[in-house]
């Protein structure tokens, strides 16, 4: 969470970094703030609440062409205008924002920092306050920052100016993401290749515990020993009108639209010359080799792993065991013998699923990211990468990522079955390309999902989902969705656990939206149906093509049984869009949340 950017050229900085904070938004919006230097000495303006809010109180007339900006999702400090960055040092000549979180910043602060008075609550403040106790002490400022670095503890993408040098952004990394963009005549900073495509297209990546002196004609990259390290810049491929809203009024909706040309582009990237689907040979391999694969993922991408186990354990015989990263690293299950880590993070960066994965190479098993996002942190540091292509999303609540990831991982289940000689009666490529069209009609019945949106859930207070199979699976995806963009109380529950508590709950009017998308355990469903619309709910009946009845509310074009939940979940998306939209909540960006969860 948090976004930074710095820019150092000869332009005017402050719609460099206004516009580079725009695009970070999804990193965290509570507060937000810039950091401009000139022949005056620095212009420092925050302010809380969004970027928006920022660009209203920015002194239009100040002119620099050297800043640092930054947006922010609390962790230290409550959000607000004290606690925004960027942060100063006690004499104001170092300036400094900061993404991640400084473990041991109180006792940092004790030991070294005992006479100054600090300004913030934030465990940053401590980072610009020893750079400047020890440039006091007599330390060159890269010096005083190195050693700074040095005693750090935690996870930190930083930039900072010195008021006394117009020539320098000082830059640093550990585990949170930051990228040095590449210009002529001028070089940026910022969390993600999306904040500075305004300006170049070519970045170079840092490693962690590394630090960079940033100027305007070049670029020092060095360990934290002072070795210099040389890397070669790369070019970002995203093209600036994907991270654009066009003519949508929401990025949500442009995305859950986007699904079916997602679909398409995948089977398109896994397919071999000959039409047929294909993985990295070395990937298969390691499955192969595995008894056992762990799926390990947070939220969105928690609930696509669960579908994956079906697809895996179906169709490639292996067992596969899902986890929430975040319960993972200390409620590690007895491994199997040769267990395979498979991460699923849109981001690539989710600091939950990241610790496990340092712990799992530690102990030395091999591990595949899935993930929208090449060169992201659980990319570089998995053994292998499958990637979904699913174009940068951008609203904070998943949608094209989260039928990305469960394209992919039933590709990977088909390629793993064919390696082992399994027969599957199915054409996966074509059974993919059905889903695309569904999905496409299902993004067309945006009126019939505004209205069921409006009419369940416009003044309900809680709304449950109900669902057996793969769809209690989707279901849970469904709540988490409606529950994180229109703060209605939203729960999955399997259909057939309602008599064991959850039933309780259900008073007259309350809305169940109910899945009925799987033959096996129709008749079931639809009894759990009855036993709550008998207690008073609302129900709403989404069924599929085929086990329709004359209670459902909208049926959904027939698809693969296995691969429902690639359509079953888009009506789940647009309704939960919708009852956000008519309660006047802020779609793309929810309270309290951030896209990119670079904290534990
Ligand atoms: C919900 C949502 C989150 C993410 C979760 C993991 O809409 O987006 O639950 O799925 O924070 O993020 P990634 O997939 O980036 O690891």
């Amino acid at each position: 969470m948090c976004g930074i950017v710095g820019y150092i050229g000869y332009q005017d900085v402050k719609e460099i970094l206004l516009r580079g904070l725009e695009k970070l938004e999804y990193r965290g919006y509570d507060s937000a703030g810039i950091a401009m230097l000139n022949d005056e000495g620095v212009h420092l303006f925050k302010e809380k609440g969004r970027i928006a809010d920022l660009r209203n109180v920015v002194d239009g007339t100040v002119s620099a062409s050297i800043g640092i900006g930054h947006t922010r999702w609390a962790t230290h400090g409550a959000p607000s205008r004290v606690n925004a960055h960027p942060h100063q040092s006690a004499s104001s000549r170092f300036t400094l924002v900061h993404n991640g979180v400084i473990e041991n910043y109180a006792i940092l602060k004790r030991e070294y920092l005992q006479d100054v008075a600090f300004r913030s609550d934030t465990d940053t403040e401590v980072i610009v306050q020893l750079v400047e106790k020890f440039v006091n002490d007599g330390l060159s400022v890269e010096e005083a920052f190195r050693k700074t670095l040095t005693l750090l503890k935690g996870s930190y993408a930083i930039a900072m100016i010195d008021a006394e040098n117009q020539e320098v952004i000082y830059v640093a990394k550990n585990k949170s993401p930051l990228l040095v963009g590449l210009g002529h005549g001028f070089n940026v900073v910022a969390s993600d290749a999306m904040a500075m495509l305004q300006v170049t297209n070519q970045f170079v990546e840092l490693m962690d515990k590394e630090m960079v002196i940033v100027t305007r004609e070049d670029i020092t990259i060095k360990t934290l020993n002072g070795d210099i390290v040389k890397r070669a810049p790369y070019t970002a491929e995203l093209d600036a009108s994907d991270i654009e809203k066009g003519t949508y009024p929401h990025y949500m909706l442009k995305e859950i639209d986007e699904q079916p040309f997602v679909m398409r582009r995948i089977i398109q990237k896994y397919q071999d010359e000959n039409g047929q689907l294909t993985i990295d040979p070395q990937i298969i391999q390691e499955v192969l080799n595995a008894d056992r694969l762990y799926i390990i993922a947070c939220g969105t991408s928690y609930h696509a792993g669960l579908v994956g186990k079906q697809l895996i354990e179906k169709w490639a015989k292996i067992p596969v065991e899902v986890h929430v990263a975040s319960e993972f690293s200390y409620n590690m299950p007895l491994l199997s013998e040769k267990p395979l880590f498979i991460y699923i993070s849109q981001s690539g960066e989710t600091a939950d699923s990241r610790a496990v994965l340092v712990q799992t190479n530690k102990l030395g098993y091999k591990a595949i990211t899935i993930t929208n996002v090449p060169g992201s942190t659980l990319s570089r540091e998995a053994d292998y990468t499958l990637l979904l292509h699913a174009g940068p999303e951008i609203a904070v609540a998943s949608t094209k990522a989260y039928t990305a990831q469960i394209a992919v991982l039933a590709i990977l289940a088909v390629t793993t079955a064919k390696a082992k000689g399994i027969e599957l009666d199915f054409d996966l490529v074509k059974e993919l390309a059905i889903t695309a069209n569904v999905m496409e009609m299902l993004c067309d019945a945006k009126e019939e999902m505004e209205k069921i949106a409006r009419e369940y859930l416009a003044a309900t207070r809680n709304c449950f989902f109900i669902g057996r199979a793969v769809d209690y699976y989707v279901c849970l995806e469904g709540a988490l969705k409606l529950k994180e963009i229109s703060y209605i109380q939203a729960e999955g529950f399997a259909g057939g656990e309602l008599k064991h508590g959850t039933i309780a709950l259900i008073e007259d009017g309350t809305p169940v939206i109910a899945l009925a998308t799987q033959e096996h355990v129709n008749l079931n469903i639809r009894g759990n149906v009855k036993e709550v619309v008998a207690r008073g709910a609302n129900p709403c009946i989404i069924s599929m093509r085929g086990l329709e009845t004359d209670e459902d509310r909208f049926v959904i074009p027939a698809v693969h049984p296995m691969l429902t939940p690639l359509v079953s979940v888009v009506p789940l998306q647009l309704i939960a869009y919708y009852a956000a939209l008519h309660r006047g909540c802020d779609v793309d960006k929810p309270r309290n949340l951030a896209k990119s969860v670079t904290v534990e």
